[in-house]
Order: structure tokens, then sequence, then C-alpha cells
């Protein structure tokens, strides 16, 4: 079996404000402390499943602005594949602006910029890329019609699809059904299901009832409390590693990321959770959504722990 993993998705420039609280709108918060780093949900999972040993190719579309090298540059030095991330004139690298509480919990605006402009002519230029990968990894920040064609590719090609539904958008019932994994947090599985999913019952329902909708199986995350997995022959709850939180940006990129790596290695699926666990367990303790993802030795260190 092939061992590559391909991630197409969003790559950005994070503008990240650490403050004591949340402002509520209207309020000014002083005393913040400021840093840049890159983010995007694409390029973080990417980050995560390169460090935790994956053999990555990303696929993304940047600005023409000074940002765009130095990605690249730091993705390389992952050892992540970059020929076949593209740069759009005239246009900025996405942006996302990031406040942080003390309590490491987070909310999050994004200018898509470039993100939007990976087309589906894109997509088909890099058939022999897709048709080598083991797993495909998708998350939501790429545009909704460029994601859907990628889906139905991708199941044309007979290649296995993981999408984390972050953030939140509908997708039509024929491409949930062509997904191999969904991966959703308790809000996400909320949007799609148009019910509330507030406590681990209403979560594990909802693992159930999305089970019914995709080819193979579906992760409910459950933050600080675990995660519900229901695969064609089984379900089973996964507790968290208990570690203090300084920051849970990008804590379900790595997840994924992570969790692909322990898939195309042939991980079961429990293992692989409880690697992925792991792996953002030790994302939590750091600031920052790349800067956080940790190496493979950091993760079988918190494994053993
Ligand atoms: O999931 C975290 C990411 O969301 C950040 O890196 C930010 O860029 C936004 O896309």
């Amino acid at each position: 079996m092939s061992k590559k993993i391909v991630v197409i998705g969003s790559s950005n420039i994070d503008l990240i404000m650490q403050v004591e609280r949340l402002p509520i709108p209207g309020e000014t918060i002083m005393g913040g402390v400021f840093h840049q780093t890159f983010g995007g949900k694409g390029a973080n999972q990417a980050v995560g499943a390169a460090r935790s040993g994956g053999d990555v190719t990303f696929v993304s579309c940047l600005g023409d602005d000074s940002f765009a090298d130095a990605i690249i540059e730091s993705f390389k030095e992952d050892g992540i594949n970059t020929k076949h991330i593209l740069t759009k004139e005239k246009v900025a690298t996405g942006t996302a602006l990031i406040m942080i509480d003390q309590a490491g919990e987070n909310c999050i605006t994004v200018a898509p910029g470039a993100n939007y402009e990976l087309l589906p002519e894109h997509i088909d230029a890099i058939d022999s890329v897709l048709k080598e990968a083991s797993f495909l990894l998708l998350q939501c920040e790429i545009h909704p019609a460029t994601l859907s064609y990628i889906i139905d590719k991708a199941w044309e090609l007979g290649i296995k699809t993981i999408l984390n539904l972050a953030p939140a958008r509908d997708l039509l019932p024929e491409q949930l059904a062509k997904l191999h994994l969904l991966i959703v947090n308790e809000s996400e599985a909320a949007f799609l299901l148009k019910s509330p999913v507030e406590n681990i019952e209403q979560a594990q329902a909802a693992a159930h009832q999305l089970a019914t909708q995709v080819a193979d199986s579906v992760i409910v995350t459950l933050g600080a409390k675990g995660a519900y997995a229901v695969t064609p022959s089984e379900n089973f709850m996964l507790e968290a590693f208990k570690v203090k939180a300084v920051d849970t940006t990008a804590a379900g990129d790595v997840f994924c990321g992570a969790l692909t790596t322990a898939l195309v290695e042939e991980m079961s699926l429990k293992e692989a959770i409880r690697f992925a666990s792991a792996a953002s367990a030790v994302a939590v303790t750091r600031l920052g959504a790349q800067d956080s993802a940790p190496t493979r030795a950091e993760i079988e260190a918190m494994l053993n722990q």
C-alpha cells in the first residue's frame, strides 16, 4: 500500500492576540500580547501529519505577498512536498485574526484570500499525485465548489478521503456518502444534523446518525472529554490526555494530521485516535498553530506518560 498522504486546503497567516478574556461586541480590551505565525487549517493538518511521521504532499494556494516564500520554506523544513502549492497574483494570502483567552479558548475570523483561488482545474492538474495517495485529507477553508469537486474526484479515483468539517459547512448527502472518514466536533455535528449536540449522549447519538451517511466511519471529537468513534464494526469512546491548555488553536488540525499518519501506518482506528489525541494534547500546551504541532518523539513521549 502507498504510504503517501495528500492534504489539500488552506494556508493562512495567523495574527494572534492573547488577551485576558474574549471581548463582547463593541468592547475594547487592552493589555493583549501579539504574535504572528503560520496557520490555516489545511496547512496545520499538513504540518501535523508531517511532524508525526507522514510522507505529505500539500496542495494549496498562496497570495503574491511577502508571506508566500516564508510559508513554503517553513513547509520544506518539515519535509512537506510543496511542488503543488500555487501562488496567485494580485491576491493576498489567507489571513486569520485569532483571539485567545487565559483558559486557552479562542475565537477566529478568516479572510480566505488566495485560498478561494484554488480551483477545480488545479485539482485536475494533480491527478497523478492523487492517484499515488493512500489517504486524502481535507477541511473546509477552500471554496465550497472546489471542495465538492475534490470529494467527487477522489471517489472516482478510489482514494480514501478524510474530511474534517471545519469550519462547519453544508454538504450534500451524495458527498457525505463518498467520505471514508468524517471528523467533526460537537458544534460541527450539530450544524450538520440541525439538532443540538451539547453532551456526550447527544454526541454519541450524532456519531451513530452520521455514520449511516458516510462510506465508512465517523469520529466526533469532544475536546478535553476525548473522542467517540463509530465504524461499521464497532463504536468506542477514548478519553483525552490530561494537560493544561495554553492555546487550543489548531488542536483539531493536528489531531487530523496525526490521525492520518497513523492510519497510513495501518494502526487500527482506535490506536490511531489515541496517537492523534496524544498529538493534540501536546499541541494545546503551546501557543500558535503550526508552531504547536509536535514531532513523533514528542507524541510518543505523551503516549508513554
Ligand atoms: O484551526 C486553526 C486555524 O484556523 C488557524 O491556524 C487559522 O488560520 C484558522 O484557519
